[in-house]
């Protein structure tokens, strides 16, 4: 059989389809953001910015081993760190990215020349095959969490980037401050010019906790968790990957179903604790807790709310036509 090229499919089937769920390779982690911030300064330290290109400390999925360039089989992870007066070189890549800002004041993304500030919270896009680059007009550092459809770009070999100097700015605010300020709300289409791909890049966070803020009052006993959308379409921000904002209100706790989704939470305000599949995780302001497929996941939050933001890739399931969700 090996000299033909050849390998029985009967001892393995069952790996490849095993009966009723998956089987994850994922492990759970939690990254603690006091762990972190230490070693992504010390980075900025040794390694200028010109030589990384980008610099990042990948968040590596224990199940897959030190080292390895992903948190869940779908999503990367990197924490990035930008210093006063860096910027980080135009680049363009097949896989989509966004961004939440973790720390810091006066960084910015540029995206095919629309300047994106970045503040705390707030999540920013850069979509697959447009330019990017960042730079950094403040006084102390500033530090992002990627997040990166690529672990899929490399399954497919389909993973490569393209270089280009500094792109120049347009002189006005982003489309979440000028055409998408208001929910509900855009500016009128004609059936002959084509509607951007990717119409709202920014994501300001102060409108995401206000809204959040405003359900919460009315919700009772319902989850308070708001999706993000492309405002012209109402479909996902991105193409394979998903983001929700999630609200605890003090001492709530959360239960939800079992979803067929690889997840991760990135914790914007607020402490509590994490319950997943059994193995209890506290986390606090800026840490980072990955879930794999159909966990048990249950979040109390303390005594103070508490804002979460959920990435995940229900959108590539769903294009799949696979997305499921299961009753605890
Ligand atoms: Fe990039």
């Amino acid at each position: 059989m090996n000299a033909a090229g050849v390998a029985p499919l009967w001892p393995m089937m069952r790996n490849l389809l095993p009966h009723k769920r998956p089987i994850a390779t994922t492990k759970s982690h939690h990254w603690a953001f006091a762990d972190l911030r230490p070693l992504l300064l010390r980075a900025g330290q040794l390694t200028p910015v010109e030589k990384a290109e980008r610099r990042v400390l990948v968040l590596s999925d224990p199940g897959r081993g030190v080292g390895s360039m992903q948190a869940t089989a779908s999503i990367y992870l990197g924490m990035q760190l930008l210093l006063p007066g860096e910027t980080a070189p135009a680049h363009r890549h097949t896989p989509s990215a966004a961004r939440v800002i973790v720390e810091g004041e006066g960084g910015f993304t540029i995206v095919e020349g629309e300047k994106l500030p970045m503040q705390e919270g707030d999540i920013v896009l850069t979509p697959g095959g447009r330019w990017h680059d960042h730079a950094h007009e403040g006084d102390k550092p500033v530090i992002w969490l990627d997040a990166l459809d690529l672990p899929l770009f490399v399954y497919l070999e389909g993973s490569y980037a393209e270089e280009a100097p500094l792109q120049a700015r347009r002189n006005r605010p982003d489309a979440s401050e000028v055409e998408y300020l208001a929910a509900g709300l855009r500016p009128p289409r004609s059936p002959s010019a084509p509607t951007a791909q990717y119409p709202m890049m920014r994501f300001p966070w102060r409108r995401t906790r206000e809204a959040l803020h405003a359900m919460a009052k009315h919700a009772g006993a319902e989850t308070v968790e708001l999706d993000y959308v492309n405002p012209e379409t109402g479909q996902a921000v991105l193409p394979a990957l998903g983001f929700a904002a999630l609200m605890l209100r003090p001492g709530e706790v959360v239960r939800p179903a079992l979803r067929s989704t690889s997840e991760v939470y990135h914790v914007v305000h607020g402490k509590g604790v994490a319950m997943v599949n059994g193995e209890r995780m506290r986390w606090g302001p800026k840490d980072t807790i990955s879930i794999p497929v159909f966990s048990e996941v249950t979040l109390s939050a303390d005594g103070e709310e508490a804002f979460l933001i959920r990435i995940h890739d229900r959108p590539l399931q769903e294009k799949l036509g696979y997305y499921e969700e299961r009753p605890r």
